[in-house]
């Protein structure tokens, strides 16, 4: 037996397998997005507008994509932020009644069980902090300031420094029971693919505007979660990729 094989089985399909699901079993559907409470500081966004892209040929910005770990000193627009976060996770449409949303990236069973929060520096008419994207409202949401944001991402993502010097990043938190609802065991492989998506339709978007990102796997859980306030659980990050203008 190779010493991985568990760990290696679970990327396997195990869509043979007959389980009942939370699903067929009638019970209830969770929300589609992370609900919010009235006390809750909810910002407006500028609508996503096409009108700022400066790269339109699909050829050139798939290949000329690439990992940036540079970024020039500055500030990020609000209208890029708008539309890098439509570009990864907007709604499009809600199909049936409020069944599923529709959105750039593909996602199994359109479950779509990711929250995307921003561990903002510097964005035009933003507090330094952490935001929670609202993607059916198309806002943004103060979940806390903090003015050394810069240092607890360095320190979230294992002293990787350039990541501290984006002017934002991006982080993927996953909400399991929106996909186990629907695919029980079989959600977890199609969870880890979907977030594969929203992190390349990012590097795109950032292509498309003169921006840069970074995927960025190695990151400390513990600190994580905590940064962005969710119970490790229930909701936890997977995945971060510091934006910024690139030299
Ligand atoms: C799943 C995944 C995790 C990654 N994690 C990190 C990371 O923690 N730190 C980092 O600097 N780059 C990270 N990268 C970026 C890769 O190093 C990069 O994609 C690779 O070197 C190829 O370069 P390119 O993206 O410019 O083509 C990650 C990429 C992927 C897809």
């Amino acid at each position: 037996m190779n010493k991985y094989e568990n760990n290696r089985n679970f990327m396997k399909s195990n869509f043979h397998e007959e389980v009942e699901s939370d699903q067929q079993k009638q019970l209830p559907q969770p929300p589609l997005q992370k609900p919010y409470s009235e006390e809750d500081e909810l910002i407006e966004l500028p609508k996503a507008d096409k009108g700022i892209v400066i790269k339109n040929d699909a050829y050139d910005c798939i290949m000329d994509r690439m990992s940036h770990r540079k970024y020039k000193d500055g500030f990020l627009k609000l209208e890029e932020l708008s539309y890098l976060l439509y570009m990864t996770q907007g709604v499009k449409s809600i199909r049936g009644n409020n069944y599923a949303t529709l959105r750039p990236v593909p996602s199994a069973g359109a479950r779509h069980p990711y929250e995307t929060y921003l561990a903002v520096d510097r964005v035009e008419g933003l507090k330094k902090g952490i935001y929670r994207y609202v993607p059916i409202e198309h806002k943004l949401l103060l979940v806390k300031e903090d003015k050394d944001i810069s240092s607890h991402i360095i320190e979230g993502a294992l002293g990787q420094k350039f990541a501290g010097t984006a002017q934002v990043n991006f982080i993927w938190s996953v909400i399991p029971y929106r996909s186990e609802w629907r695919y029980a065991h079989k959600s977890h492989k199609v969870m880890l693919i979907d977030v594969g998506h929203i992190c390349h339709a990012l590097y795109l978007a950032c292509e498309t505007i003169g921006l840069g990102t970074c995927a960025i796997a190695a990151y400390d859980q513990k600190y994580m979660d905590s940064l962005i306030d969710v119970d490790g659980e229930d909701e936890f990050v997977v995945y971060m990729a510091p934006v910024g203008r690139v030299i």
